[in-house]
């Protein structure tokens, strides 16, 4: 099922159409593990998405920036090397940092067909409608989907770029990340470029203070996944009675955020039929946010059927952007 805006735009709806159950079995999972947790995609209503990109502006959220003036220094010669035609964006959110790869496409006569792949309907639909204004003669082939499940709903299309920016990777457990990258991979044609964003490990003062914001608009983010629940699956509980906790696991080297229950509390979800109780203090992690170095993102690549094709990174080795190359 596909719905029709403007000619130049599809969007097609996995997420809603296949499976309606599965995020119910993902949140009843995570919240019979020890310890609880919650899957972050869960963050990305309409209000999520509005506060994430609040976060991407805040001073001490380097990251986004970083990524942007990398991708502003490089995306000619990206383009340039991947001669790609079709721009493929998973996770593409408000796909701000997406344009500058557009324009260098435009700016070449490269650009036909662009795919937002994002959870939210919301966002996808907004971003697509700008585009298409913004690019005349793009066409645009949104997915609202889960990028875990719902990959083979990316359209055949011309030569393609896939990019995955901002950390997302960032999100999986190792073993995860490898497996969602062989399935990036295999959806891909021989001679298909990947463009992979990764946060580099730094040090713990800076990475903390990055979800730590002054302003509390991480705090909110994080709180929001509470009223998710609450406005999708009826659950009781309120948003205050969380505190935000956000920390950076050495040996794991990621950033893990934490909703710490306030009080002794019952989390009754009504349309999971569930019912959890939370003691005073009890933590339930909603974010993983993996960092990697130059090595390790390599090592993941390459396990994921990729060969590295170039590495940019900036002064301060803050952002590493991997371009890679199905072979
Ligand atoms: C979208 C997963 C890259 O981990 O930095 C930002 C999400 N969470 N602040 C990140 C996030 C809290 C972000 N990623």
């Amino acid at each position: 099922m596909t719905s029709q805006t403007d000619p130049a735009i599809t969007i097609d709806l996995p997420l809603t159409r296949e499976d309606p159950d599965l995020l119910k079995r993902e949140i009843t999972r995570g919240l019979l593990a020890n310890p609880k947790t919650l899957p972050s995609k869960l963050f990305y209503d309409e209000r999520g998405s509005t506060l994430f990109e609040q976060i991407c502006e805040l001073p001490e959220y380097y990251q986004t920036r970083t990524e942007h003036q990398l991708l502003t220094r490089w995306a000619d010669e990206i383009v340039s090397i991947s001669e790609a035609e079709e721009l493929v964006e998973l996770g593409s959110g408000a796909a701000t940092k997406t344009r500058v790869l557009l324009d260098a496409m435009a700016n070449v006569n490269q650009l036909h067909y662009f795919v937002p792949f994002d959870v939210d309907e919301t966002i996808v639909r907004r971003v697509s409608e700008e585009l298409v204004r913004e690019y005349p003669g793009l066409h645009i082939h949104g997915v609202v989907g889960d990028f875990l499940v719902h990959l083979e709903h990316i359209p055949e299309g011309g030569k393609r770029l896939v990019v995955i920016l901002g950390g997302t990777i960032g999100n999986l457990p190792a073993l995860a990340a490898h497996e969602f990258l062989s399935s990036v991979n295999s959806e891909m044609a021989p001679g298909d470029y990947f463009l992979l964003g990764v946060q580099l490990i730094t040090d713990r003062n800076r990475l903390e203070a990055a979800y730590n914001d002054q302003q509390g608009i991480t705090a909110k983010f994080n709180k929001n996944i509470i009223r998710v629940l609450h406005n999708q699956f009826g659950s009781q509980s309120d948003s205050e009675s969380f505190d935000h906790v956000a920390r950076y696991n050495e040996a794991d080297h990621r950033i893990e955020m934490w909703l710490c229950s306030r009080e002794d509390q019952t989390l009754g979800i009504q349309d999971l039929d569930l019912t959890v109780h939370l003691k005073q203090g009890e933590e339930i992690r909603t974010e993983i946010s993996t960092k990697y170095d130059r090595p390790l993102a390599e090592e993941l690549l390459a396990s994921s059927g990729f060969a590295l094709v170039k590495w940019y990174s900036d002064p301060d080795s803050l952002i590493g952007l991997a371009l890679a190359k199905k072979p």
